[in-house]
């Protein structure tokens, strides 16, 4: 399937590259954290209509996940068995340097086509960066780190004889040779919804994901966006958390969605909702991902149930589409049993939403 023009929303789904799938139930999960599992649904995916997949990086357990594959070289096995998905690495400042990053990413764009892109996340996980003897710089200079990261990859990646004086980072007239494949500029996106996140999304992203959350809540962010980018000269695209449960029938779906929560990992979903308070909840504003989460919303990891993509392919599709007037373009998903809904989606809901879009045009 083709999109059907350049506004067309775009689609997305987290690969499971690590273990336990994307919520943290004991509830059963056709979906594997395997190479071979994750190939095959890669090419179900770009079979069916998504544009991108994402890849996450953790470096130990958390939200169960007690194995995880590391996200570039995933991502660079998954561009090697499929032809036009295009694979965003998740990219971590601190354990990554930009220098390191900038080189690394502009090979594999060679080798696939440029169809690499980075999604610079900026750190939660206090247990995880204390594991790694990585140093833990508080909520916001995070977000100041990762800006310098952006500025520092995007500059590499454009410029030869790059020089940048900042904080975390300084280049000296650095040239990177090859600079990435043509046609591409390799895509930016970063994670994260607290103030900190928006400002950096205003300045320097290609591409702002957020979790999952109500329609009237993702307008805000984005209205606040959009406005501070327009101020910087600067345009930023959003992306949108959901898991989507998609059912014949709508009972169906809440059914599943209860059984999720029911057989919700307890224990480890308590020890995440504490790890998460050193997100946007411990900044000023106290605004940010899980700032306001219950304790269903942490049993899928990125608040995923909050955008509402559960019951039939029409009310899902028309969900969409009202989340695209607001100003989003492109859904992030996530799905229980990964490659039978991913086909699922392809074939019953993605084809609602190419009419309802061509109905706006
Ligand atoms: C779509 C998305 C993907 C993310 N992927 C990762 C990841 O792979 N690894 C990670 O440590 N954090 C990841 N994060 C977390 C963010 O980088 C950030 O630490 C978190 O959302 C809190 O940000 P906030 O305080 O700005 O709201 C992701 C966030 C989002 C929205």
């Amino acid at each position: 399937m083709t999109t059907t023009s350049s506004t067309a929303l775009k689609f997305a789904y987290w690969v499971p590259n690590v273990s336990g799938g994307l919520v943290i139930s004991n509830i059963e999960q056709r979906t594997d954290w395997s190479y071979d599992y994750n190939v095959r649904l890669a090419q179900t995916a770009e079979k069916n209509g998504f544009d991108y997949a994402l890849t996450q990086i953790r470096f130990t357990a958390g939200y169960g996940a007690e194995n995880q594959h590391e996200s570039v070289s995933f991502s660079h096995a998954l561009l090697a068995k499929t032809t036009h998905l295009k694979v965003i690495a998740a990219v971590l400042p601190g354990p990554w340097k930009p220098a390191l990053a900038a080189k690394q990413l502009a090979t594999i764009s060679h080798l696939t086509q440029g169809r690499i892109a980075i999604n610079v996340v900026s750190g939660w996980f206090k247990g995880e960066f204390d594991a790694i003897g990585e140093e833990w710089p508080e909520h916001d200079q995070r977000y100041a780190r990762s800006e310098e990261f952006i500025r520092s990859i995007k500059g590499i990646w454009a410029t030869d004889q790059f020089s940048f004086q900042g904080k975390y980072y300084q280049f000296s007239d650095y040239t990177l040779k090859p600079k990435p494949a043509e046609p591409s500029t390799i895509e930016v996106f970063q994670g994260g919804s607290s103030k900190a996140a928006r400002d950096m999304a205003s300045r320097v992203s290609d591409w702002y994901f957020t979790n999952g959350n109500t329609v009237d809540e993702i307008k805000k962010q984005i209205d606040d966006i959009r406005h501070k980018a327009k101020l910087n000269g600067h345009q930023v695209k959003i992306g949108v958390n959901a898991f989507i449960i998609a059912r014949d029938t709508e009972v169906e779906a809440q059914a599943v969605l209860k059984d999720i929560i029911h057989y919700a990992n307890t224990e480890a979903v308590d020890a995440f909702a504490d790890a998460s308070k050193e997100a946007g909840a411990s900044t000023k504003e106290k605004e940010g991902n899980w700032a306001n989460s219950t304790f269903e919303d942490f049993v899928q990891y990125n608040d995923g149930f909050k955008t509402n993509l559960i019951g039939t392919p029409q009310q899902i599709a028309q969900r969409i589409i009202a989340l695209k007037k607001v100003g989003v373009d492109l859904i992030l998903s996530g799905f229980l049993h990964f490659i039978e809904e991913v086909e699922y989606f392809g074939q019953h809901v993605l084809p609602l939403i190419r009419e309802l879009e061509k109905n706006e045009q």
